[in-house]
């Protein structure tokens, strides 16, 4: 059986650990799946990821990031996402179409219906089966982001040196998309253990996946 399903929130809530968590359980129970991330995922992706993610680019105008993060998604879905799905695979991706209307639609104030057309057009009738969205608060998240990008070699913190008020209209958007699509998104507490919010989304996967 398929499945399509996404992770999202603010810088530091916690969803590369999630999906580790998630990836080992898989592993354990023979599933067969795929683990991959945007913007990248591909080749061209990856390279678009470099251009957007790197604080040498501060100056972006918001329409040519939401564009970047349209083709990045493009290329995604027909080379990696489409192919993996029709295989029969578990997909775990690590943002997708909902952190465009979070970030690049409440964070820096492009018209909503706007970016919904372009994710429309970009996704044609692809839509994650299920998204899990681990909120937190802001200063919480960015706090954990700082920590990372000390640890990181390769900087990409052009996001994370946004300032609070950015990221908080990003929380924003994330808990107004909860709020929308509540049948596919499911909200979790970023706050509690990682243990704990790993159980809290095996619950949530579909009746009948561990057979
Ligand atoms: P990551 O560091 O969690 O992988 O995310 C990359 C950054 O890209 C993060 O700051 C959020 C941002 N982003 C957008 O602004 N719009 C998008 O559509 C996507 C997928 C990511």
């Amino acid at each position: 059986m398929s499945l399509f399903i996404t992770f999202e929130g603010i810088e530091g809530c916690g969803k590369s650990t999630q999906i580790g968590l998630l990836k080992s359980f898989l592993k354990r129970i023979h599933k067969s799946f795929l683990v991959t991330r945007e913007p990248g995922g591909t080749g061209v992706g990856e390279r678009i990821r470099k251009i957007l993610l790197s604080s040498e680019n501060g100056g972006m105008e918001p329409m040519a990031e939401l564009f970047l993060y349209a083709a990045s998604r493009v290329q995604h879905l027909r080379q990696v996402i489409v192919p993996a799905l029709r295989e029969g695979k578990i997909v775990l991706c690590d943002r997708f179409a909902d952190a465009t209307i979070a970030y690049q639609g409440f964070g820096r104030g492009i018209d909503l219906a706007w970016i919904e057309q372009i994710n429309a057009h970009t996704m044609e009738d692809i839509k994650p089966d299920l998204t899990f969205i681990l909120d937190l608060p802001v200063e919480e998240g960015l706090k954990r982001a700082l920590k990372r990008i000390e640890r990181r070699t390769v900087k990409e913190d052009r996001f994370e040196k946004e300032a609070l008020d950015f990221h908080s209209r990003v929380r924003e958007g994330y808990l107004y998309l909860a709020r929308k699509e509540a049948r596919r998104i499911i909200l979790l507490d970023g706050m509690k253990d990682k243990q704990t919010l790993h159980r809290e989304i095996l619950f949530h996967l579909p009746h009948g996946f561990m057979g």
